[in-house]
């Protein structure tokens, strides 16, 4: 095989991901752990992550759901309500068990009732964590019901992100799963100072993909995939080489049926194939030599947290049809051109 035909890179990290609990976890978590060295670890369950004794437990559950052997740092977060106190906040943060804390608007998306009710009134809050350094990641969707589905991301950088940046300076903040060329254009005016992490779906699909000849509930996600534009300039801002776009799948696993039924659940689980899919879209692209800053060095710099030690190789070749479980993974029925070589001996 050709040394083009192989990719080797720092190990990645997946800087944002849904590992769920319980059985799930089981499940899931043992994909995430095969390709990546850290992931940030969303905190939406049932109940909500919101202290750094729930989180040290879950961290807990999360290494004990690894297989024998698996090297892997679950990065924690707080799940910021209404509620939360500044002081905890930045303990947990010291303490190390904190990375970061996540921002849902209330009824934003999945497990986020409890999320924000009015960003305002959290102000103290910020200003502790812009005074601490501790990253404030957030779900970038306005929830007012009169917003158009499509337009929620872009209003909430006009309505939410922009004020709160202004209010708050020195925030280290990550615009999370963005999916529209609003967002790309926004974050690179801030040139560093806002981080924003981009989905291999979203790179991969776009509206259309919830219509394809019925409606397609695998498809569906929360920021909604955007018309073809969209994607184009999220693609163009993954290898683009700025070092404030870095990846984070938001691979969000969900049993078939609660999403193929009437109000199914937004969410895409793309754990199995990750690294192939976004090693796909940047093959796609010609930008193959930008994929290693993406996928295993931007992050952690924005986030000031030390270089992976070790590689990952990728090779041409369909990658592997895994996955099942009664979830239904993102890349099954696609063609998959890279795969993750397991064998060191196939290494060149
Ligand atoms: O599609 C999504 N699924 N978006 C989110 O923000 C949450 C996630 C989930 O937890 O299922
Ligand atoms: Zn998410």
């Amino acid at each position: 095989m050709a040394a083009s035909d192989q990719l080797t890179i720092r190990r990645p990290d997946d800087w944002h991901v849904h590992l769920r609990d319980g059985d799930m976890l089981r499940l899931v978590a043992p994909y995430t752990a095969r390709q990546f060295a850290r992931a940030i670890i969303m905190p939406n369950l049932a109940p909500p992550v919101t202290t750094a004794e729930a989180a040290g437990a879950y961290r807990r559950r999360i290494l004990d759901a690894l297989p024998e052997g698996a090297s892997f740092l679950p990065l924690m977060t707080c799940y910021l309500t209404d509620e939360t106190d500044a002081q905890a906040l930045e303990e947990g943060f010291l303490d190390g068990v904190f990375t970061a804390a996540k921002l849902y608007p209330a009824g934003a998306t999945t497990n986020s009732a409890a999320g924000v009710t009015d960003i305002n009134k959290l102000d103290p809050v910020f200003e502790r964590m812009a005074k601490i350094g501790m990253p404030l990641l957030l779900h970038g969707e306005v929830t007012d019901p009169e917003v158009d589905v499509f337009d929620r991301e872009a209003v909430f950088i006009e309505r939410v992100l922009e004020p709160l940046l202004a209010r708050v300076p020195g925030l280290k903040a990550v615009l999370e799963h963005i999916t529209t060329g609003d967002a790309v254009d926004y974050v690179n005016a801030k040139a560093g100072s806002l981080g924003a992490t981009i989905t291999a779906h979203h790179l991969i699909i776009n509206r259309n993909a919830l219509f394809e000849g019925g409606m397609r509930p695998h498809n569906y996600c929360l920021p909604v995939a955007k018309r073809e534009t969209h994607r184009l300039a999220l693609r163009g801002a993954a290898i683009s080489g700025a070092p404030w776009f870095f990846l984070g799948t938001d691979s969000a696993p969900h049993p078939i049926a609660d999403k193929e039924c009437d109000c199914g659940c937004a969410g895409i689980f793309t754990a199995p194939a990750a690294l192939e899919l976004y090693a796909q879209v940047f093959d796609e692209e010609g930008a193959l030599d930008n994929l290693e800053g993406f996928a295993s060095v931007f992050g952690a710099e924005f986030y000031g947290l030390p270089l992976n030690e070790g590689t990952v190789t990728l090779a041409r070749g369909s990658a592997p049809d895994a996955g099942d479980g009664g979830v239904q993974p993102f890349h099954v029925g696609r063609d998959l051109n890279w795969r993750i070589l397991d064998n060191p001996e196939e290494r060149r």
